[in-house]
């Protein structure tokens, strides 16, 4: 069938994890012929020259261009979707309006699961509508549990159960799940996102494999299709580094190109976690006295100017790192991760960097910060056992030991071992395998609706 003469209109929040996602959605789409305008946020924007092929439309959402951190993203989050139903509600007409002139059709409006409330302003406008779900499938599912015993009124829950497991939920425990000690605005936020009910359904950046319990069980509980058609950087086969907000510094590669096989600990905690100067420091002394190479991105906002903080380090800790450790800014993670110098990720197990790890067959250290994060980490050491779970206290003694444990003892060899064995199951999902499937299938759901 054609779909040439299909627009989909895909919605993105201002934030590179859920950006990033979005694009190579956008990407695929784009190549089984779907017309692509993508509505974004007017800060934080993608890069149009990226994307000579899509259509761009800058959305006021009355936000000024905000620094986002971990302290203030819920808050953001809300604001958006109280200050995005009238613009997306103005542009969705207006474009409806134009595709007909131009004979198209406005063949699906495609969300993130953040902006829960553009759900309505589809529903309204008769518009079929997908969401994208940008991190994991348990993630999601979490938030199910949570709320079904809220309902129960088996909430609150005690500090004194933080370690005991959630009995729909194993091997999580409490303390793993986001709302296990949120704040009373994110509960709502949760509470609303669990209420949306995209008439096409869910498109999943998972793969089923990874998660099939959580997806058989998403799909009972809102029976609704789901797509899992991840990694979409993968099936994307696009650089995902395209959509950076950040200019990434090319010059790692150069210098991981002169590093031994699995000799490098690749160090980056994403686009919003960060560690306090003091706790930097302490990083500097255990990646040095672990005698491993790293490479370290210390995103500008994290501390003023990083080549001046290095220079105030004790110079004994500058000459133990000396030539073993690259710093930059802003890397290409996509080509990080798949460079053979590189033997090992210290994340804070963001979804995305979850999956690029997992597809280059890289094992993670895992020291999640907040949000769906401790989720990752969990299916990283306790499900798929590819990541190192340690005591996160941040002292120079305990970095020095995780490092090494990933790096050099044989309880990091054997990770490694097991993600190499995932990374070849992704490969064959990805090529003609479950998430192949699944792409299709999301296509044929689009089309079936738009004769
Ligand atoms: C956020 C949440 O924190 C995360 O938990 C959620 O799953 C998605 O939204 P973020 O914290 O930025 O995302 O982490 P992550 O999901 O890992 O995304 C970061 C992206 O930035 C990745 O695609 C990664 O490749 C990219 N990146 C990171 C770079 O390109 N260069 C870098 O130096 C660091």
């Amino acid at each position: 069938m054609e779909t040439n003469r299909h627009r989909l209109i895909l919605i993105p929040p201002p934030f590179q994890g859920h950006l990033t996602p979005m694009l190579q959605l956008a990407t695929i789409l784009h190549s089984k012929g779907f017309s692509i305008t993508v509505a974004h946020a007017h800060f934080n924007s993608p890069d149009p020259s990226n994307h000579p092929n899509f259509s761009f439309l800058p959305l006021f959402y009355g936000l000024s261009h905000t620094h986002i951190s971990s302290k203030n993203v819920v808050d953001i989050t809300a604001t958006l979707n109280t200050k995005c139903v009238s613009p997306i509600k103005e542009l969705l007409i207006d474009q409806s309006e134009k595709a007909s002139i131009n004979h198209e059709k406005i063949a699906c409006v495609i969300y993130d699961g953040l902006l829960y409330s553009v759900d309505g302003v589809a529903r309204e406008l008769e518009i079929p509508s997908m969401v994208l779900r940008t991190t994991s499938a348990t993630n999601f599912l979490s938030y199910h549990v949570f709320v079904q015993r809220q309902s129960s009124g088996c909430l609150p829950l005690q500090d004194s159960m933080s370690l005991d497991l959630v009995p729909e939920l194993e091997p999580l425990r409490f303390k793993d799940l986001l709302m296990f000690d949120s704040s009373a605005v994110m509960q709502q936020q949760i509470a609303k996102t669990l209420t949306v009910r995209p008439s096409l359904g869910v498109i999943c950046n998972t793969v089923d494999f990874l998660e099939k319990e959580s997806l058989n069980r998403l799909h009972q509980v809102y029976k609704v299709n789901f797509f899992p058609i991840g990694p979409l950087h993968m099936i994307a086969e696009e650089d995902s580094s395209r959509s950076s907000f950040v200019e990434e510094e090319y010059s790692c590669i150069g210098w991981l190109n002169n590093q031994p096989t699995k000799s490098v600990l690749y160090v980056s905690l994403g686009s919003i976690a960060s560690w306090e100067e003091k706790e930097l420091t302490e990083v500097a002394w255990g990646l040095a006295n672990s005698k491993q190479k790293f490479l370290w991105v210390i995103r500008p906002g994290t501390i003023y100017d990083v080549s001046e903080w290095f220079e105030s380090l004790p110079k004994d800790v500058r000459m133990a790192i000396g030539e073993r450790g690259c710093i930059v800014k802003w890397a290409p993670q996509g080509e990080v991760l798949a460079h053979q110098a590189v033997g090992g990720f210290w994340s804070h197990c963001g979804w995305n960097s979850t999956l690029e790890s997992l597809c280059e067959g890289v094992p993670i250290m895992c020291q999640p910060h907040f949000g769906d994060q401790r989720v990752n980490a969990r299916l990283l050491s306790h499900v798929w056992k590819v990541g190192l779970e340690w005591s996160d206290i941040m002292e120079r003694d305990e970095i020095e030991r995780a490092v090494r444990r990933l790096m050099v003892n044989q309880e990091g060899k054997e990770m490694g071992q097991r993600a190499f064995k995932l990374k070849n199951q992704i490969k064959l999902a990805v090529q003609g395998g479950s998430s192949y499937d699944a792409f299709n299938g999301l296509v044929k759901s689009i089309l079936s609706v738009n004769l």
